[in-house]
C-alpha cells in the first residue's frame, strides 16, 4: 500500500514504553500519580452543560450548521472586549474550529507550502511541529530556555531566516515551559513581523491559568497585532470543555478569511448545540474560571514547593497547567528518568524529549491532582530514593 509523503513525516508513538510500565503497576494494584496528560479534572460550568442539553432538544440544531451563528461570532467579539479589553474585533475577524488542534494544521496549510520555512519555539507543544509537517514546511526553532527566561527574543532569529519565513508560532503562557509573555515580547514580535512580512500565529490556550497575581491577556491587545497576525482562542481549558472541541481563530480578516475558505471544503461547521454551549461560556459568569485558576496555583505550590523541600530544585511555573523541571544530573535522558519514576514511585510525567529539540534533560508534569495528592506524589518520589 502507498501512504503519502505527508503521512510519513509523522513519527511513531513514543509513549508505548511508558504506558506499558504504568499498566504493569496499576495491574499490581500499586498507587499511581498520573501527571502526564493535560486533561483538566475540574467541572464544566452547569450553565454551559444546560445550554448544550437544551440545544440538543431542538431538531433544527441537528442539521448541518454550515457556518458560525452570527450570535456566536458576536459573543466572541464581545468577550474580547469584556475579558481582554480589546475593542474593534468584528465578526469577519472570527472563525470557529474544532479545537486549536484541528485549526492549527489547517491554518498552516493556508499559509505555507512544502519546503517553506516556518518558525517555532522549542521546546513546544507537539502540535506546532505537526502543523509544520502537515504543510511540509521546514521548521526553524527559536529557543525557550533558562538563559532567555523561557521567552522569545526575535533579535536572535537570523536575518536570512526572518526574510524567508512564512509564519512564526508564539504561545504564552507556554506549554510546556510555563513562562508568560511580556508586553515587550509581543511589541517586538509585531515590529519584527512587519519588517520581515512574517505572519504571527499566537496560541492563547492558557490566558486564564496564570499565577502570582498576573492577569492573562491576548496578543490582539497590542497595537498592530491584527495587521500581522491571528490568535487561536480555545475554550478548552478555561471552561473544561476539552471534549467539545471549541476554539476560534481571531484576528487579521484576510488570514481568517483564508482559513474559513479552506475549512469550508473540509468541514460543514461546528455542531449547532456545541455553538450554543460556546455562547454560554462566552456570555456567562467568569467566577468559576477565576476560582479554578487559584486551585491550579495551589497545586503548583504543592508540587513545586513540595519537591524543593525534599531537594529537587524545581522553579515555580508562572502559568499553564504544567510544570517544567530539569532532571537530576545522574540521569542520562528524560525517558530513562520517567521510566524509573513510574517503576519506583508510581509517578507518571512526560519526558521533555517529546517537546522538540531543546526538551531533552527536562520533564513536564501536569497540575491535574489536588494539593493533598500532589503532596503524596512528592512523598512517593522522595521515598523511592531517586532524588538522593
Ligand atoms: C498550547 C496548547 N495549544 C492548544 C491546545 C489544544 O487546544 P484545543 O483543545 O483547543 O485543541 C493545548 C492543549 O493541551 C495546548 O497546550
Amino acid at each position: 500500500m502507498y501512504f503519502s509523503k505527508t503521512l510519513n513525516r509523522f513519527g511513531d508513538e513514543i509513549f508505548a514504553a511508558l504506558n506499558e510500565k504504568r499498566f504493569e503497576r496499576e495491574g499490581k494494584g500499586l498507587p499511581c500519580y498520573n501527571l502526564s496528560v493535560g486533561t483538566p479534572d475540574f467541572l464544566t460550568p452547569p450553565h454551559v452543560k444546560q445550554a448544550l442539553i437544551d440545544a440538543a432538544q431542538d431538531q433544527d440544531n441537528w442539521k448541518y450548521s454550515l457556518r458560525d451563528m452570527p450570535e456566536l461570532k458576536q459573543a466572541v467579539c464581545d468577550y474580547y472586549e469584556r475579558r481582554f479589553g480589546v475593542a474593534g474585533i468584528t465578526p469577519d475577524m472570527v472563525q470557529s474550529c474544532n479545537g486549536t488542534q484541528e485549526g492549527m494544521g489547517h491554518l498552516a496549510m493556508c499559509l505555507a507550502d512544502e519546503g517553506d520555512t516556518v518558525i517555532l519555539p522549542t521546546p513546544c507543544y507537539p502540535l506546532f511541529i505537526s502543523a509544520a509537517n502537515i504543510c511540509g514546511a521546514e521548521p526553524y526553532y527559536y529557543p525557550l530556555c533558562a538563559e532567555n527566561n523561557f521567552l522569545l527574543r526575535v533579535s536572535d532569529i537570523p536575518e536570512e531566516v526572518a526574510r524567508k519565513a512564512r509564519f512564526i508560532i508564539v504561545s504564552f503562557p507556554s506549554n510546556p515551559v510555563g513562562s508568560t509573555g511580556t508586553a515587550e515580547v509581543y511589541r517586538e514580535v509585531i515590529e519584527w513581523a512587519k519588517k520581515y512580512d512574517v505572519i504571527v500565529i499566537h496560541d492563547n490556550a492558557y490566558s486564564d491559568i496564570i499565577f502570582d497575581g498576573a492577569v492573562g491577556g491576548s496578543f490582539l491587545q497590542y497595537p498592530g497585532a491584527a495587521e500581522v497576525g491571528v490568535e487561536f482562542f480555545s475554550l478548552s481549558k478555561s471552561f473544561n470543555v476539552t471534549g467539545a472541541r471549541i476554539s476560534f481563530l481571531v484576528g487579521n480578516p484576510q488570514i481568517v478569511g483564508a482559513f474559513r475558505k479552506l475549512r469550508s471544503h473540509i468541514d460543514f461547521g461546528m455542531f449547532a448545540a456545541v455553538q450554543k454551549a460556546a455562547i454560554a461560556c462566552l456570555t456567562g459568569p467568569l467566577e468559576s474560571v477565576k476560582d479554578q485558576c487559584k486551585m491550579y496555583e495551589e497545586r503548583r505550590d504543592a508540587l513545586c514547593g513540595g519537591f524543593r523541600a525534599v531537594g529537587w530544585d524545581i522553579p515555580d511555573s508562572h502559568g499553564t497547567m504544567f510544570v517544567w523541571a530539569k532532571i537530576p544530573e545522574k540521569y542520562r535522558s528524560s525517558m530513562e528518568f520517567c521510566l524509573e519514576l513510574i517503576e519506583k514511585a508510581g509517578f507518571i510525567c512526560t519526558p521533555g524529549s517529546s517537546f522538540g529539540p531543546l526538551g531533552e534533560g527536562y520533564v513536564r508534569m501536569a497540575l491535574v491532582l489536588p494539593p493533598e495528592k500532589m503532596a503524596e506524589a512528592v512523598a512517593s518520589v522522595k521515598a523511592s530514593g531517586m532524588l538522593d
